[in-house]
């Protein structure tokens, strides 16, 4: 999945452990419920979720595990070091326990699925463990520890997308948030655990994204990006009312440009795109709205067709090259970005040539590398060796990282001396005198703060100059 930073990085767990803000309390319990992220967008989001259904239950948050009454670790499965994160910081968390023993500690999310009650006998400080489409569960849960007992639901749905649920925005800058379109995935990628911690594909009622991006918007917020592990596999039939006609089938493109027309205000992202799946009927869309942003996420993952075939992506290198080109025809300022694992099993010193003359072809604005982490259960884990020596993954994963390195200096360079229109999205972190947002290739901009303007709104930046990772300029009227 995508991240909100826009800096080289090789591990997507980076944005890990972050911690909810204090919200305002609702009809209160004076129970205090602290919950950290790790992993991808999806489960950020599905921990706004899980803080709306415990504020609803009374509990109020904090900042401070410490202080906490109950404490939420909301896990990743995706590479082995990003559990091992996760199992470190539960160790952090056993003092804390120690002074309070009242305090109960959850374990939600992918790694939750993965290793359901077999969490409560590997780390004796847990007390729950939560899947995650069980999170409506989680008040009964939390009783039942109150009650003395372990408790455990790890049940996969192949209906539940908190629909109706209306998420706390945590960490919100009020301004972009994130929208779940759809939950699980049905693709296989045989490297991949996200079908086995996420379940079946289904896709959320499309009406309630609409009203979802609406009241965001009547809140303040001016942008929204759509979260799935496969956006253009979106497809949304409305059960049938008796009496009623039944409606059409929507499918990506047309839920985009539902979206897109909340607002011409309102900016529209999305991700993650499949190579195989991506139509240009979602390219024509994105052209069509100038609200919806001009950048894919669009994941290659090796540049060889035979190891494309390996890892079940279905698509071959011809193939995401066509789509590139068809993206390049149809939205020419489009930015791209990618995903790319290096040393995947088998994987030959030619294949991982074929993937650096991808990334020469492509020259992506962005992308998360990884070294290949075989993962329990996979269908590579069942079928194919992991053969590739640990110094041979991380030596092609260092030649990926410099290569993209240079290809996002010359993608930021491309930028110097245009105009880009840019949505503050408040003050940079470096200081209070720079404002910094996105153009809408996804490129962080950083410029002083001009009393006219507030966050929320759009200005037009005149990139002067760039770092790796940045452009600098100045607003232009
Ligand atoms: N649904 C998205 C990917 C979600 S996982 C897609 O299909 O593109 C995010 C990224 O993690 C993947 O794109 C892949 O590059 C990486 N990844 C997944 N499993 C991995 C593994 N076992 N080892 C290394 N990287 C992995
Ligand atoms: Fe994993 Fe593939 Fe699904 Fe992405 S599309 S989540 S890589 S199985
Ligand atoms: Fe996301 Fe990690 Fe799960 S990438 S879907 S949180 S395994």
């Amino acid at each position: 999945m995508i991240e909100l930073q826009h800096t080289t990085k090789t591990h997507d767990e980076s944005r890990q452990g972050e911690a909810l803000d204090m919200l305002p309390t609702g009809k209160s319990t004076g129970r205090k419920l602290y919950i950290e992220s790790y992993g991808c967008q999806m489960n950020f989001s599905d921990s706004e979720i899980v803080a709306s259904i415990l504020l609803d239950n009374g509990f109020e948050t904090t900042r401070d595990y410490k202080e906490a009454d109950v404490v939420f670790i909301n896990t990743c499965s995706i590479r082995e070091n990003a559990e091992q994160r996760v199992r470190n910081r539960l160790k952090e968390f056993e003092s804390a326990k120690a002074k309070n023993p009242g305090m109960v500690v959850g374990v939600l999310g992918c790694m939750a699925e993965r290793l359901k009650s077999k969490f409560l006998e590997e780390e004796k400080l847990v007390d729950v463990v939560v899947g995650p489409d069980a999170y409506r569960d989680l008040p009964n849960l939390i009783g039942k520890v109150d009650d003395g007992s372990k408790a455990v639901n790890v049940l996969l749905s192949r209906e539940e997308t908190y629909a109706d649920i209306s998420p706390v925005r945590l960490n919100s800058n009020g301004i972009s948030a994130f929208i779940s379109i759809m939950r699980g995935c049905d693709n296989m990628c045989s490297f991949c655990v996200v079908p086995f911690t996420r379940g079946r594909e289904r896709s959320r009622d499309c009406h309630s994204v609409v009203k979802e991006a609406h009241d965001l918007f009547n809140a303040g917020y001016r942008e929204v990006t759509l979260l799935g592990q496969n956006v253009d596999s979106y497809k949304y039939t409305r059960p049938v009312i008796e009496g009623q006609t039944p409606e059409p089938a929507v499918n990506f493109a047309q839920l985009l440009a539902m979206v897109a027309e909340v607002s011409p205000e309102l900016r529209v992202r999305f991700s993650t795109s499949h190579p195989k799946d991506i139509t240009d009927e979602v390219l024509h869309t994105m052209a069509r709205y100038e609200n919806i942003c001009k950048y894919i996420h669009l994941p290659v993952q090796s540049g060889s067709s035979r190891v494309l075939e390996l890892m079940n992506r279905t698509y071959d290198r011809e193939w995401y090259m066509d789509r590139v080109n068809a993206i390049r025809r149809i939205i020419p300022s489009c930015g791209i970005s990618t995903d790319v694992i290096t040393g995947f099993c088998t994987e030959t010193e030619d294949e991982h040539q074929e993937t650096l003359s991808m990334m020469d072809y492509v020259k992506y604005d962005f992308a998360y590398m990884f070294a290949y982490s075989e993962r329990p259960g996979t269908l590579a884990a069942k079928r194919y060796e992991d053969d590739v020596p640990e110094e041979v993954k991380k030596r092609r994963l260092t030649e990926v990282v410099n290569k993209q390195q240079e290809h996002s200096l010359y993608r930021l360079q491309n930028f110097v001396g245009n105009v880009q229109k840019v949505l503050i999205e408040g003050f940079s972190k470096r200081s209070d005198q720079d404002y910094c947002g996105r153009n809408d290739q996804n490129t962080m901009v950083v410029f002083p703060v001009d009393e006219r303007f507030k966050p929320g709104q759009y200005v037009y930046v005149l990139a002067e100059r760039c770092t790796s990772a940045t452009l600098i300029g100045r607003i232009v009227d």
